[in-house]
């Protein structure tokens, strides 16, 4: 488990991505009297102040987030089921802010999904940044997947020959069909978590508490207005 050596007396950090859940997130922070002192949207700032100064924002990748929480540089974040899934990062999970919702998904070219899944024994190209779900996912069905590493625009690689399949998030499906690709199966219902590091929760807990019933509130009260 990483070490946490940090002084107690910093501000309450909190990481957040600046991905397209951002718009979501921010009603979240709100609700917990979290106004950040500048538009996340446009500064270019990595770490903003909130609630004058008690509490600051670091504005990174959404693959960084659990690291930053799991080594404890930021108290608590919030972060894709996926990327929790495919890293198990030594953070905890106490909340669904059923924001991002997409699915993990096996999809491919048309013609070679419509052969059906590939037979135990096969073998197969899987382009994915999703390494270890991919892998489990295949050897569970006795298939050997080749799994090739991307860091984006998954989409691409089956229609220039480099993979028979992707597995990727999924949310509108707009991407695989603007890419001729459809889905095959759907292997994780995904959505945003609320993660908190273990040694900020035993120590900070006056403070992280509230913000956690209130974000809890709010996602009650949006479930209920759907
Ligand atoms: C995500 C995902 C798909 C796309 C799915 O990519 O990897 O490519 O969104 O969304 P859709 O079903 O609504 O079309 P993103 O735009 O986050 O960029 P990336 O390819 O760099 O990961």
């Amino acid at each position: 488990m990483p070490q946490t050596d940090f002084p107690t007396n910093r501000p309450l950090t909190i990481a957040l991505s600046k991905g397209r859940i951002l718009d979501d997130t921010l009603p979240l922070l709100q609700s917990a009297g979290l106004m950040p002192q500048e538009d996340l949207h446009k500064t270019r700032k990595l770490m903003v102040d909130a609630d004058g100064g008690a509490v600051r924002f670091l504005l990174i990748r959404a693959a960084d987030v659990a690291t930053y929480v799991e080594h404890g540089a930021a108290d608590m974040g919030i972060v894709g089921r996926d990327l929790l899934l495919e890293h198990k990062p030594h953070v905890l999970q106490p909340l669904d802010l059923r924001i991002g919702c997409c699915r993990l998904c096996v999809a491919g070219p048309r013609e070679l999904i419509e052969k059906g899944a590939p037979a135990a024994g096969s073998r197969i190209r899987v382009a994915t940044k999703y390494d270890h779900l991919t892998a489990q996912y295949y050897l569970a069905r006795g298939v050997h997947a080749e799994i090739i590493h991307l860091y984006g625009s998954m989409e691409l690689a089956p229609l220039v020959g480099m993979a028979d399949r992707i597995v990727d998030l999924v949310e509108t499906g707009s991407t695989l069909k603007a890419n001729n690709l459809i889905e095959e199966t759907t292997l994780y219902e995904i959505s945003s978590r609320l993660v908190i590091n273990p040694a900020s929760m035993a120590t900070r807990s006056t403070q992280i508490q509230p913000i956690i019933d209130a974000m809890a509130a709010a996602v009650d009260q949006a479930g209920r207005q759907t």
